[in-house]
């Protein structure tokens, strides 16, 4: 139990008594008296809240709910702005500055007189870089999210965020959707504010925040208008604060037991393919190594449970009724580590003892699972030498086992110019692949991956198409999308080297991602092979080209991942005159 002579914040306001008496005195300067704060757990507020983020926008009246209960419980509660990932304005991609994100929480924590943190996020990748910010950091933490957006419709049908857009665009493609509607369902498709409303990749993380002990249980789901989520971010609030004096940080949280928790959730929601990239990132900031291997062998014992777009049909709200994160855990509890410790102050096993689902056809029982085991499924091959992904759940039984003939894009580019040239050689058992668009490549790992069907496919009634890339997918996808191929075609990955005609041999079954062609060949075109001449030569873009790992390791900076235990502890610097 911390006491107030050690706080942390404390080496700020009651140290050296010059340097004490300048930090006190900014306190006042902002209209705090002495018994404000003396002695009180100082509270980060960080929050990812911008108007460039619509998915976050509610985050101003989380703040404030979550002030309320830092103050009700004794804490002084200080709110900071931090950069904002909003998925949808940031090009080429919001996953590019998922690091940034992480080191600007970092250095906020690690800058600051601050003894615990209250980390507000929503959109995709808000919630894994404050997560990544908080293993590193290691002080007290907890996070809350906004909640997924209210359901949009459209002529009496229910549109789910994401893939009802790629739904409709391919309608559009076709010709069989006017201009007009087409308009109508842009009016009523993102309504109001708050994350994507399908288990895309935000609902994917902030369950697995849930899963993985960082967030109050019951809160992922609850939807960003719910009185209840004020509810929960004043509870959080003070929660966070009794974390401090409990000392509880995420060293004790984040375990590789956690870790397992959080990929067996992910692989019975049927979770988006983003996470994997997530929580190897998460793990390896408490230096855990993540293999793909792992999700692999969990999948194949981790039934698929929850029927929710873009893998099933319902979307956040039926699932927050049905029971959310909690009911799905007690579902698989039997392959859960119940002993893990969660912010809560209880184990997992505790949390979820009452948990159950209230809806089957939302969260199945686990004895009528959609899938026995194996939602996603990690390719190895010589295509794919340090692995690839492909989401099961959200592709076509009929394409487990294909061998086609590749139609190669050199980059996303090339992929818009000719993808609906009527001179595409493409046929429904094409293979197609787009290189150039992995990490290093664009850079930033944007969401290319789901390459749409061309549409002379699109006109003859085809509805699904094997494609392979190095790029990454929405998580409110869908189809049979082999991705994350790594290494990458800017790295010198084999996917670089594949040329129009090739043959290639995707069987998830043998998780198996093969290039049909000989090593001779091979050896030759690797020879000739010369990376992408990058325009990228300064700045953040040159610093991500330069120290992001490769999709398996999780695509955080070298430079970010601790060397030794002594890397991890969170010692603050001097506290000094600036
Ligand atoms: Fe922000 Fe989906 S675009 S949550």
């Amino acid at each position: 139990m911390s006491t107030p002579a050690m706080l942390r914040s404390a080496q700020w306001f009651a140290g050296r008594e010059e340097l004490a008496f300048q930090n006190r005195s900014s306190l006042r300067s902002m209209g705090l008296n002495p018994d404000d704060f003396a002695g009180k757990p100082v509270i980060g507020i960080a929050n990812s809240w911008s108007d460039l983020n619509n998915c976050n926008a509610n985050l101003r009246d989380v703040a404030e709910a979550v002030k309320r209960g830092v103050l009700m419980e004794g804490g002084l509660p200080l709110e900071f702005p931090t950069i904002s990932l909003g998925e949808e304005f940031m090009k080429p991609s919001a996953m590019l500055y998922r690091n940034l994100m992480s080191m600007d929480v970092e250095e906020t924590l690690r800058a600051n007189p601050i003894d615990g943190v209250v980390l507000l996020c929503n959109c995709d990748k808000t919630t894994p870089a404050q997560l990544m910010a908080a293993a590193s950091a290691d002080l007290p933490a907890i996070q809350i999210n906004g909640g997924p957006r209210a359901i949009g419709r459209w002529r009496g049908n229910s549109i789910g965020s994401g893939t009802d857009l790629w739904k409709y665009s391919d309608e559009r493609r076709a010709g069989r959707l006017s201009l007009d509607e087409w308009h109508e369902i842009e009016a009523s498709y993102g309504c109001g504010v708050g994350a994507c409303n399908t288990m895309g990749t935000a609902s994917t993380m902030t369950s697995l925040s849930e899963a993985l002990g960082m967030m109050l249980p019951g809160t992922a789901s609850i939807p960003a208008t719910d009185s209840r989520r004020m509810q929960v971010a004043t509870a959080t609030g003070r929660r966070i604060v009794q974390l401090v004096r409990e000392d509880l940080r995420p060293s004790r949280i984040l375990t590789p037991q956690a870790f397992d928790n959080a990929i067996r959730t992910l692989l019975a929601l049927g979770g988006s393919t983003n996470a994997i990239v997530h929580l190897i990132a998460m793990a390896g900031r408490r230096g855990i190594r993540l293999p793909l291997s792992r999700f692999d062998e969990l999948a194949r014992t981790t039934p698929f449970l929850v029927n929710m777009m873009p893998s099933g049909q319902h979307l956040m709200d039926s699932f927050d009724s049905a029971g959310g994160v909690s009911a799905v855990m007690a579902e698989i509890r039997d392959l859960l580590h119940l002993d893990t410790m969660t912010v809560s102050g209880r184990t997992l096993g505790e949390n979820i003892a009452r948990a159950r689902s209230f809806d089957r056809d939302v969260i199945a029982a686990r004895d009528k699972a959609i899938l026995a085991g194996g939602a996603l499924a990690v390719l190895q091959g010589n295509l794919a030498p340090q692995g690839a992904i492909v989401k099961v759940s959200a592709a076509s039984r009929s394409l487990m086992k294909h061998v086609g003939r590749a139609i190669v894009f050199k980059n996303y580019d090339d992929m818009l110019d000719r993808i609906d040239s009527p001179d595409l050689p493409v046929t429904a058992d094409s293979v197609l692949v787009l290189q150039n668009a992995g990490p290093k490549g664009v850079p930033g790992f944007p969401e290319w991956g789901s390459i749409p069907l061309p549409q002379k496919l699109l006109q003859a009634g085809v509805t699904d198409i094997v494609r392979i890339s190095d790029s990454r997918m929405s998580g409110t996808a869908f189809g049979t999308v082999v991705l994350h191929v790594a290494p990458e075609a800017a790295a010198g990955g084999p996917l670089a080297l594949v040329q129009d005609g090739d043959q290639i041999e995707l069987d998830v079954d043998a998780r198996r991602l093969q290039l049909l062609v000989d090593d001779t060949e091979l050896s030759r075109r690797k020879a000739a092979w010369r990376p992408p001449i990058s325009k990228h030569l300064r700045g953040y873009p040159k610093l991500y080209i330069d120290h992001v790992l490769q999709a398996d390791e999780g695509c955080d900076f070298d430079f970010l991942r601790p060397e030794s235990a002594a890397a991890l502890d969170f010692v603050p610097p001097l506290v000094g005159r600036s």
